[in-house]
């Protein structure tokens, strides 16, 4: 597409067809709207009904909204419940006993289904095995595990009897794994042999091991290993259980522990702006309310739907709509064990035939890596494959251009199936801002309007809403049932991160900055105004990669790190070095930047190798000695300096910093 066109239609608008429309469980903008003000007249008592219709209650709750102590604010409070009831029982007596709840298809094609009855049972059975371990309610669970029906399951387990999960993504470093089951002071880690992506079988119960081997986890007494390939594992004698092992003899029937409403559901740690991931904290109540509500509202989810949602257990997505609402909702899901490229960039759109998907949600990186491959292979275009099944498409993680937007539309929806942009976080739970199927006229590259019962604005730093047509901060004004409770072990970090009190205190600092359109008030966001980068959707602190790298001691003295726009994956990680060697050529410039990449991908993962490294005798910093951070974006976007350089202490340093690596 070209440029013209592309900011020609980022002006156009979609409204839903008449089929969507008629279709959607919300009637038009009328009914939206009628829903924004219900919850604006009366916040509290607009989710409590919703709880009540929405949830089974072990014991009903009399106390809705508890902010005595804001921001730890408490929902429902007095009642109890539990997650995997919530999410299996209820179903029982009921024909979704009989419905597939997850259709499985493993990175080599083949395909199994469980229903609803069998994924209860397989639940029960896993929690017993947890019991039978001495795993108690309150005690902390890491996963490190592939994607697959085994990760649903052992998170379900742990809801069931009231131990918080707390799940890695299988990415993630031995280092990254430690620190995380430190934090939380874990009991038990699941893990699997080995996963299989593209074809390739990658350790993860080695990682594990290395992981443990590293100290401070003393608190873990055993490790589960489920085989998901023939390939043997070693086994620590005392610590370590194959699943059979563990799930040998144990019963299918296991009564679901009821816990309270705020008890904590899980722990997933996430980047911000220092060094150290923050433990998110999310309670059982607030978040499958929200998760459920969110789930039929913006993807206008039915009965004899066949939803796909992309995202690994790993992240949020994973948590909220994989693991948790379509299961709450008794919908049929679709998960993938391998990757969108494998055998080759066809794979979505032929899995999509293959299960009559309906619903399909995925991130723009996704979207983007999958254009281009079908821009130089036709034989990967989405046309070679019959996708009338899908009715809705979903987008999420990072903002989706335009380009982005128009292609997934025509190519993948036909120009039938409306795109719900969904902008949410790690810490809101469940979507905030997106556009409701069916309901929402949509624009693309907008993620359009605030989900009715959350209070979002834009403010400047003193906390006034900004004009229409003006930039600022995101906030979220009012608690809502699914907001991150606190920092795992740091309410101190909470408050300061998500409270700060120029803006009083009570409203929650989103860290992104975003506009709303003068005509139609949407909202598009801007991009974190933090320093957290976006890299393909994953989440990365630059202090946490400026960190990895000068703890190689005996290269690095010093290293900044800022994002630059990338085509294909959002953002990219650009570090700047200082040595403590001069570089002596650029073949050694090429070696010594390999060998600090390998190190982040071992201190961190992966995914937080820096794609461009430059080197310097110095960064360039104030003559108080704060390094200019802008000055870095722009250099590393190959911008012309236009910033004043006169502050400076040491220009010549630019120079420099020209080479990369
Ligand atoms: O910057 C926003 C971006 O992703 C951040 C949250 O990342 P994480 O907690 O990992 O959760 C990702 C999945 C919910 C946000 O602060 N982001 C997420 N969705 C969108 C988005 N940016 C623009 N548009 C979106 N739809």
């Amino acid at each position: 597409m070209s440029e013209i066109e592309s900011v020609l239609v980022e002006n156009r608008v979609f409204p839903p067809t008449a089929a969507q429309a008629a279709h959607a469980r919300i009637q038009g903008m009328a009914g939206y709207e009628a829903l924004c003000a219900e919850a604006a007249a009366d916040l509290p008592a607009f989710w409590a009904k919703r709880a009540r219709d929405l949830l089974v209650w072990h014991k009903p709750f009399t106390q809705t909204l508890d902010d005595s102590q804001a921001p730890f604010y408490r929902w429902f409070a007095d009642g109890e419940l539990n997650a995997s009831a919530n999410c299996l029982d209820r179903h029982l007596g009921t024909p979704v006993e009989r419905r597939t709840a997850i259709v499985f298809e493993s990175d080599d094609g083949q395909v199994s289904r469980v229903t609803y009855k069998e994924l209860l049972a397989r639940v029960s059975r896993f929690a017993n095995a947890l019991k039978a371990e001495g795993v108690q309610k309150g005690d902390r669970v890491i996963l490190y595990m592939p994607m697959g029906v085994e990760g649903v399951v052992a998170m379900q387990a742990c809801a069931r009897i009231g131990a918080t999960h707390s799940v890695v993504f299988g990415g993630f470093s031995a280092k990254a794994l430690q620190e995380r089951i430190q934090d939380v002071g874990a009991v038990l880690v699941i893990t699997a042999n080995y996963q299989m992506r593209g074809g390739k079988e990658l350790p993860l119960k080695r990682i594990v091991d290395d992981a443990l081997a590293m100290g401070g986890c003393d608190s873990v007494r055993r490790v589960l290993v489920y085989e998901r390939t023939a390939t043997a594992w070693d086994k620590v004698d005392g610590r370590d259980k194959g699943f059979a092992e563990a799930l040998a003899g144990q019963s299918d029937q296991c009564a679901p522990t009821p816990v309270d409403a705020e008890h904590p559901l899980f722990v997933l740690y996430t980047s911000g702006s220092t060094g150290k991931p923050k433990g998110v904290q999310h309670a059982t109540a607030g978040f499958l309310l929200m998760v459920r509500q969110t789930f039929e509202w913006t993807f206008d989810w039915a009965a004899d739907d066949v939803f796909w949602c992309t995202a690994d257990i790993g992240w949020i997505t994973g948590h909220s709509y994989v693991a948790y609402a379509p299961l709450a909702a008794g919908a049929t899901q679709v998960i993938f064990e391998g990757v969108p490229t494998y055998p080759d960039a066809g794979r979505f759109w032929q899995m999509i035939e293959r299960h009559k998907v309906s619903i399909f949600y995925t991130a723009p990186t996704a979207i983007r890596s999958l254009i281009k491959a079908a821009d130089s292979d036709a034989t990967v275009h989405p046309r070679n494959w019959n996708l009338d099944s899908l009715r809705v498409l979903g987008s999420v993680g990072e903002p989706i251009n335009p380009e982005a937007w128009m292609w997934f539309y025509r190519e993948v929806g036909h120009e039938r199936c409306p795109i719900v942009d969904t902008f949410w976080q790690t810490e809101t739970g469940a979507h905030v801002i997106t556009p409701l199927a069916g309901v929402t006229p949509l624009v693309p590259g907008s993620c359009t309007l605030p989900m009715p019962g959350v209070d979002v604005a834009i403010v400047d730093e003193s906390g006034q809403d900004m004009p229409k047509g003006s930039g600022g901060m995101l906030v979220i004004r009012k608690p809502w049932p699914s907001m991150i409770r606190t920092i795992w072990g740091d309410p101190e970090r909470f408050k300061k991160a998500y409270f700060p009190p120029e803006l009083g205190g009570g409203v929650y600092l989103a860290g992104d900055g975003a506009v709303r359109d003068v005509k139609t008030g949407y909202f598009r966001i801007t991009g974190r105004i933090d320093d957290v980068l976006n890299i393909s959707g994953h989440r990365m602190g630059t202090m946490e990669i400026e960190s990895a790298l000068v703890a190689k001691t005996d290269l690095v003295a010093e290293a900044a790190v800022v994002g630059r726009p990338d085509d294909l994956t959002g953002e990219a990680i650009c570090a700047f070095v200082v040595l403590k060697r001069p570089v002596k050529d650029a073949a050694d410039g090429a070696a010594i930047a390999k060998t600090l990449r390998d190190w982040v991908a071992q201190e961190i993962g992966p995914i937080a190798k820096p794609k461009e490294i430059r080197f310097g005798d110095n960064l360039p910093k104030t003559r108080s000695g704060k390094i200019m951070r802008r000055l870095l974006r722009s250099l590393a976007k190959g911008d012309a300096i236009t910033q004043d350089t006169s502050t400076l202490e040491n220009p010549a340093i630019l120079g420099q910093l020209d080479q990369k690596y």
